[in-house]
């Protein structure tokens, strides 16, 4: 169930100068459990860049970041992704060469590693990572495939395992990057099976452009243009908005 009184995520304000250029400016989101928050605007409205925020790659210009209340804002990337601020990212990051069990548990071992000078831990660590790799394929439907070269998986398959890897850091928010991004229609619904599925005890952000998977799966939706929030609402009050119409799915339209 949503709670709406208390989002996972809860973001104020949040601004990101590039030198002269605003790419993200003064923007408000909550994130809900239970809900998957698709972000949507034209190319180079700034939603990268809002992700980037999220997880702590990128410093923020200005605003705030709260993780159940608390403030994360200049919390350094890795101990977001350990507080459980998980993300997959728009180009692939998968070690081809390795396997899809091998790609998950490096995921996984990559974030219990906040603390180098924990070396004495470190087979603890391999086999709580191993286990938490296995949880994630089983939960992204990759079981079959865990010894299966990652490069020779159908790119489909690819993005799957990113999610994966992603659910491998066991996050309480997903931030997904377009991970629809070149999928045919079978791969694209399985993908939204999955995502469907992942929102139970999880907040998921969204930042897709197949605008009819984004109206399927989303329970809300945020509408991004030149870096601000234009509408946030349900995908119904979305479709027609004036404001979004013209703003940007009237562009789509002339495509
Ligand atoms: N590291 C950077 N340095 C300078 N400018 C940047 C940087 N990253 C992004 N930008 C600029 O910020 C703006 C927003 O880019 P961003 O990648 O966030 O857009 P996007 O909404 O993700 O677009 P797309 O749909 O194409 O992925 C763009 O004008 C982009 O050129
Ligand atoms: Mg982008």
């Amino acid at each position: 169930m949503t709670d709406v009184q208390h989002p996972k995520l809860s973001v104020r304000g949040l601004t990101r100068r590039f030198g002269g250029l605003i790419a993200v400016k003064d923007v408000d989101l909550d994130l809900h459990e239970g809900e998957v928050h698709a972000v949507i605007g034209t190319n180079g409205a700034g939603k990268s860049t809002l992700i980037n925020m999220l997880s702590g790659e990128m410093p923020v210009s200005s605003g705030t970041i709260k993780l159940e209340g608390k403030d994360v804002t200049r919390m350094p990337q890795p101990h977001r992704s350990k507080a459980g601020i998980g993300r997959s990212y728009q180009r692939t990051t998968i070690f081809q060469e390795f396997t899809v069990l091998e790609n998950c548990r490096l995921a996984a071992q990559a974030q219990s590693h906040t603390r180098p000078w924990h070396i004495w831990q470190a087979s603890q660590h391999c086999a709580s990572s191993l286990e938490r790799a296995r949880d994630a394929l089983g939960r992204a439907g990759l079981e079959a495939y865990a010894n299966t070269h990652a490069g020779s998986l159908s790119h489909g398959a690819k993005r799957q395992l990113e999610v994966a890897m992603c659910l491998a850091t066991q996050p309480q928010v997903l931030l997904l990057d377009e991970p629809l991004a070149g999928m045919g229609s079978e791969e694209t619904e399985r993908m939204l099976g999955l995502l469907g599925d992942l929102k139970s005890g999880h907040a998921v952000l969204l930042v897709e452009h197949d605008m009819d998977a984004v109206f399927r799966i989303a329970d809300r939706i945020t509408v991004m243009v030149n870096g601000s929030v234009v509408a946030t609402a349900t995908p119904d009050r979305i479709r027609i908005d004036p404001v979004v119409r013209t703003a940007y799915l009237g562009e789509e339209q002339h495509d």
